[in-house]
């Protein structure tokens, strides 16, 4: 049989000294990235770029897709992450904002492409997570009917040990406008373990404290976020801070690292600098990302304000 030959001509990146695989260097700072390795991964390809970066406080926004972006970082580096994908619901629907009829449409990202491709693209990003979490590590994804049975699922089939279904009740949530429907008032957060093994952190204490000393149940009464969390512009599906304060401050400790691969406008960024953990952001669109950086800077500077060995770092 005639030799295959590959005559195609080698790309001038796959032979650059650049074009090497990004390895993430093992240092304190998980998910450390410099400048100069920030835009290239295997083959000179472009996988992500660093958009913001505070290295002081370990304050990190990465743009691109999270999946390719994690398929590359380092293996057991992660304490925690919290995580808010696409719900695949923007399909020319009708819902009620500010007592207005408007379109379901977020944007492409969030677009269904299918039960299977959905299911698919869930298995994909979360077997991405479960590898860059510690041994001891957790997941917390939170959805609406679109997309949790899917991420139960995928769960599953992955080997996650799943811990809890956290009920978000949303007590201000919009009417329903179809009158069709029992209005819709909550998101469930499904809370997860690396593996059957692990041995998940959980400051049983502190949340029994928070609900005024009793034992602290999985139906969370919480409202969606406040005008004063959107002055720097909306993003379509935000969190409330008050969601993200609670499921940080339970699930980590002071120092340990947070991901979120899905992070729209930083609200678990914002949650976690005022707790003092480190932060790692991703997300695909500039938009949000710009939005994820003024919301950053300015927990960065509230905090700072009240920590004046801080004030250095974050004048910078
Ligand atoms: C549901 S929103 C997250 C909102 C966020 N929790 C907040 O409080 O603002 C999902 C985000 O994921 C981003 N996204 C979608 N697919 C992505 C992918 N493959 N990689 C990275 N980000 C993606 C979208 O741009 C969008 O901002």
């Amino acid at each position: 049989m005639p030799k295959k030959t590959n005559n195609k001509p080698k790309s001038k990146a796959k032979s650059s000294k650049k074009a090497k695989p990004y390895i993430f260097p093992e240092n304190s700072l998980n998910f450390y990235i410099s400048e100069e390795t920030a835009s290239y991964g295997i083959d000179g390809k472009k996988y992500f770029t660093l958009y913001y970066d505070n290295p002081e406080l370990s304050v990190r926004l990465l743009k691109g897709n999270c999946i390719e972006i994690l398929n590359r970082a380092r293996e057991n580096s992660v304490d925690m992450i919290f995580a808010d994908p696409p719900y695949f619901l923007s399909n020319g629907g009708i819902t009620c904002h500010a007592g207005k009829m408007v379109s379901v449409n977020k944007g492409k990202w969030d677009k269904s492409k299918g039960a299977e491709e959905n299911h698919k693209f869930t298995l994909d990003w979360l077997k991405a997570c479960q590898r860059v979490l510690k041994p001891n590590g957790t997941i917390w994804v939170s959805g609406t009917t679109h997309i949790i049975y899917s991420v139960g699922f995928a769960m599953q089939e992955l080997g996650y040990k799943i811990l809890n279904d956290i009920i978000w009740y949303k007590r201000n949530a919009p009417p329903n406008l179809s009158c069709r429907y029992f209005t819709h008032s909550t998101e469930i957060v499904l809370w997860a373990a690396k593996n059957a093994k692990s041995k998940h952190y959980f400051d049983y204490k502190l949340m029994k404290k928070t609900n005024n000393g009793k034992q602290m149940r999985n139906v969370w009464e919480l409202s969606a976020p406040q005008a004063e969390e959107k002055k720097f512009g909306k993003h379509p599906t935000q969190k409330p801070v008050e969601l993200l304060k609670r499921i940080i401050s339970a699930s980590t400790k002071e120092g340990d690292l947070v991901l979120d691969p899905f992070c729209g406008s930083s609200t678990t960024g914002v949650a976690a600098v005022l707790l003092n953990r480190k932060y790692v952001g991703i997300d695909l669109e500039d938009e949000y990302l710009h939005l994820s950086k003024k919301r950053l800077e300015e927990a960065i500077m509230n905090k700072t304000a009240t920590m004046p060995a801080l004030k250095k770092v974050a004048s910078r």
